[in-house]
């Protein structure tokens, strides 16, 4: 068997947590000749309730669940760590100003930035699942200067995952039957959910649907407004969906995407599509190799351009928010 992989986890007593720690325990991140050793990290206040989760994960009795440790110092938490899923953030309070949310924001993901820089194995992949993603993603890697750009991603594969799934509705299909949709920008209310190089058993997913109306109108603001949809729904926010898109970003990240395919991501912009070089954007991606690369050469029609440039000047203005604040 293969040595343990080990994968830290932030905010590992939380709602996310709750829902990601056993799919990982259970094989679902890496596979199941993998044997992985969780690190979780958290806040103080939260070690005990982390805790209760590590025993519930002890009487999971997984065979690949190779040690559970538990910290609250990120130096300590991503010592050696393989995968990084930052999870824990600051969440937004009643009557918070946007510059004390991406200040208190900073004050997780800088020093966290720094502790994988400082100890993270070499082959140190990270996945930022913590609100504002992109922006604390960029955070972190600004702050991780001997850690390859590319390492550290932003979790969009949520908001990709619905728009497959309301897709798949409107035309009877299954989700697996839908090929090359994509999300643009940020994960917030101004991302982009493209079906402009879609494709339904080969065929264009626009011209299948022949409803203009219904993508601008409907299926784009349904898939930026799940997350509150949920919660108003659920009376909480969409945790195990959100765990589940974890899993899967990691998974492909690892595996690779297949043959005439891709994903959405969060990646350091190349430049590509008019991003500004350095942003943590959301874009098509494929996998190979274990690297996420941006799909090139796309060409972006008239609907799609003002969405993409609306939504990547936003993370533009959050990326100007963080830089006078000495964030990054
Ligand atoms: P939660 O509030 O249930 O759990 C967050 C946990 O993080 C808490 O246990 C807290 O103690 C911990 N934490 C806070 N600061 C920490 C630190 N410095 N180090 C380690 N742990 C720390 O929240 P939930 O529902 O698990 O969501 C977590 C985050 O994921 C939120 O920011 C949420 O907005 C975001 N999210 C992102 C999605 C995406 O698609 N990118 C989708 C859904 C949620």
């Amino acid at each position: 068997t293969q040595a343990p992989v080990n994968v830290t986890v932030t905010g590992a007593a939380g709602q996310i947590g709750y829902a990601l720690l056993f799919r990982i325990a259970s094989g679902q991140l890496l596979g199941a000749d993998t044997p992985v050793k969780l690190r979780l990290l958290e806040i103080p206040q939260a070690v005990k309730a982390a805790e209760g989760t590590a025993m519930e994960l002890d009487d999971g009795a997984f065979g690949l669940l190779a040690g559970i440790d538990i910290f609250d110092d990120p130096k300590q938490a991503f010592a050696g760590t393989n995968i990084g899923l930052l999870v824990g953030a600051r969440p937004r309070s009643k009557g918070m100003e946007r510059g004390d949310l991406l200040e208190a924001n900073g004050g997780i993901f800088k020093p966290q930035g720094e502790a994988i820089n400082a100890g993270a194995a070499d082959d140190i992949r990270v996945l930022v699942v913590g609100n504002p993603a992109n922006t604390n993603a960029l955070i972190a890697q600004s702050h991780a200067p001997d850690v390859p750009a590319e390492r550290f991603t932003a979790m969009t594969r949520l908001d990709h995952n619905r728009a497959l799934a309301q897709l798949a509705k409107k035309l009877g299909v299954a989700v697996t039957d839908l090929k090359k949709v994509a999300i643009w920008g940020n994960h917030s209310a101004t991302q982009y959910p493209s079906v402009q190089h879609a494709e339904v058993g080969g065929k264009n997913v626009a011209e299948t649907i022949n409803d203009q109306a219904w993508l601008a109108d409907t299926f784009i603001p349904t898939v930026a407004k799940r997350g509150a949809a949920i919660i108003e729904a659920r009376g909480l926010s969409s945790a195990a969906s959100a765990a589940s898109a974890a899993i899967d970003h990691v998974h492909t990240w690892v595996n690779g995407t297949p043959e005439g395919d891709w994903t959405s991501a969060g990646v350091v912009s190349d430049g590509s599509y008019g991003v500004p070089e350095g942003l943590i954007s959301s874009f098509p991606v494929t996998a190979k190799d274990g690297r996420y690369e941006i799909v090139q050469g796309l060409e972006i029609d008239e609907f799609s351009r003002p969405r993409i440039d609306a939504s990547v000047a936003e993370l533009a203005e959050e990326r100007d928010a963080v830089r006078k604040l000495g964030l990054i």
